[in-house]
């Protein structure tokens, strides 16, 4: 029987997957059987009565395991309720035009199913854990690194969220 509610991310450093688990923790408190699992494992959907995906932005986009997920799942995904979210740095600026920006990570997965919701969220750029390439792309765009997540936001957001799933 499809009971549980799917929380599946992508991530490169951690920082999506605990934003991930602080979603799954929040909807189990509020009486919900959850799953939080990156998304390269899930296969089956077939338990789920609603999904929650969510991914960091490089370069302005999702990457591409969540983008591939919802594409090759397109049809099973348009019949649940589905939420997405996105971690990334400048959305800690909190200006339209950044915001913007990082809904704008969202636009082709919005195309291939239509969200009850979206939450965009600052994210964690330690450049101790970066590769080589990432840390060489973070010099040369001169980000600012530290922990800007605020996992009380996005537990407010998933309470949202599972209201929202409630009435679809
Ligand atoms: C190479 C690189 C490119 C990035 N590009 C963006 C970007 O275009 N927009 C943004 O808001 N954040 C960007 N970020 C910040 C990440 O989205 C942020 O650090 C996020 O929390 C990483 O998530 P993860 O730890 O789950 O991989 C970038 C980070 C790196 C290292």
């Amino acid at each position: 029987m499809a009971d549980r509610i799917l929380v599946a991310y992508a991530t490169r450093y951690g920082s999506t997957a605990e934003v991930a688990e602080a979603i799954g923790d929040e909807l189990r408190k509020a009486g919900e059987t959850v799953d939080v699992r990156p998304i390269t494992g899930v296969t089956d959907l077939s338990p789920y009565r609603a999904a929650i995906i969510g991914s960091p932005i490089y370069m302005g986009k999702w990457l591409p395991e969540p983008q591939v997920f919802i594409e090759r799942h397109q049809q099973h995904l348009q019949s649940i309720p589905v939420a997405y979210f996105t971690v990334g740095l400048t959305v800690k600026e909190g200006t339209p035009e950044f915001l913007r920006k990082a809904e704008a990570s969202m636009d082709q997965v919005r195309l291939l199913v239509n969200p009850v919701e979206v939450g965009v969220f600052p994210g964690r750029l330690d450049t101790g854990r970066l590769s080589i390439a990432d840390r060489a792309i973070v010099k040369l765009i001169r980000a600012k690194t530290g922990d800007f997540r605020d996992l009380g936001a996005v537990r407010t957001w998933a309470r949202a969220v599972r209201e929202k799933i409630a009435l679809a």
